[in-house]
């Protein structure tokens, strides 16, 4: 089964055409960073007109690398949320449109789950598992007693991590998406520097909040009556890039391998932008009693193939697509114990 998989939730623009959940016959990424950069961040309004400008384009090209046509697509799967309302619009109208037209079935699926496949697209994880999801917009720790299947047992309690990436990247002056360019700086830099504590959530051992250690970096570069004069030096930067990166990843790995010994887990699985950070894996290399499964580095951001393959999935399970009253929705919820 061919499964057109159609991604529109935030700035990128995204198609992939993938066989049988599994084989990616093609996933090309149209990326608006370098729009968006110039004003530090996603302008929603912006990432909407861009994906109504580019998406045939984007589904094309799609089709152009896999060497298919429309007629060759069994079925089309589409990111219906979370993310920027505007901006799911775009795809998911893109996708009922391919749908009515060529009569074939189209699904919508959830964006944040489809970041936990990316990683099982080439290997089978053993189950049960801890889900870390980690990206510019959410932060959450799941149990997976097996696939599809998700029970709430952490999450972010004020900024996703990504997002305290981002936010920390510009104080330190880098351009947006910061993450990355956090993690080239940070490389140099010595992580012992500044102590900084991670954010701790009272009663709650499993949660996140980074709202804190982003406001101590500030506190750090500024001083704590937020004059307008930086107060370390140029190349002090690297230092505190370090340390900041060392304390929200350690925070991370702390929780996690806390969930995963709590809860039995046999292995753990990594989804979300921040999961292509280097350090953050070398950080759980280091501890080898568990395995753990990362995202091949161009399923880790935002794409069109972990769309298609959940959609396959997804359609196998529910024996039918949905119909055309399907809306996007921008917040999501994980529940305590839920089926999505
Ligand atoms: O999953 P994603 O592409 O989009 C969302 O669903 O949010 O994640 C994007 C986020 C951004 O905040 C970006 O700065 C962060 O992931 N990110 C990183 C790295 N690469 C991307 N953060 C830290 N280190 C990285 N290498
Ligand atoms: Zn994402």
């Amino acid at each position: 089964m061919n499964v057109l998989g159609i991604e529109s939730t935030c700035d990128e623009t995204a198609c992939a055409v993938v066989e049988d959940g599994k084989k990616i016959l093609s996933n090309v990424i149209y990326s608006q960073e370098n729009m968006h950069a110039k004003f530090g961040g996603v302008v929603p309004e912006l990432a909407s007109r861009k994906h109504c400008e580019v998406i045939s384009t984007v589904v094309e090209e799609s089709l152009g690398v896999a060497s298919l046509t429309l007629d060759d697509i069994d079925l089309i799967s589409v990111a219906n949320g979370p993310g920027l309302l505007g901006s799911l619009l775009v795809g998911v109208n893109f996708a009922k449109g391919l749908s009515l037209s060529l009569n074939k079935p189209f699904i919508g699926v959830n964006h944040v789950e489809a970041h936990l496949i990316a990683p099982l697209m080439h290997h089978e994880a053993e189950m049960p598992a801890i889900g870390v999801v980690i990206s510019g917009g959410h932060t959450a720790l799941l149990y997976i007693p097996k696939m599809g299947e998700y029970q709430l047992i952490g999450e972010t309690q004020d900024d996703a991590i990504g997002e305290a990436f981002d936010k920390v990247a510009s104080l330190l002056g880098l351009p947006y998406p910061g993450g990355p360019k956090v993690e080239i700086l940070a490389r140099n830099g010595d992580p012992k520097k500044y102590l900084l504590s991670p954010g701790k959530v009272k009663g709650r051992p499993f949660d996140f909040s980074f709202s804190g250690l982003k406001t101590a970096v500030l506190y750090t570069l500024k001083g704590q009556n937020g004059s307008k004069e930086t107060q370390i030096l140029e190349e002090e930067k690297k230092d505190l890039a370090a340390s900041f990166q060392e304390t929200a990843l350690n925070d991370i790995l702390e929780k996690t391998l806390m969930a995963a010994q709590k809860f039995h887990c046999k292995s753990i699985i990594f989804g979300g932008g921040v999961s292509s950070n280097m350090r953050l894996r070398a950080l759980f290399d280091q501890n080898q009693e568990i395995k753990c499964y990362w995202p091949e580095k161009k399923l880790a951001l935002d794409n069109g193939a972990m769309i298609a393959s959940l959609g396959f999935f997804e359609y196998k399970r529910r024996q039918k697509g949905d119909n055309y009253a399907l809306e996007p929705y921008s917040r999501f919820h994980w529940n305590l114990s839920c089926r999505l």
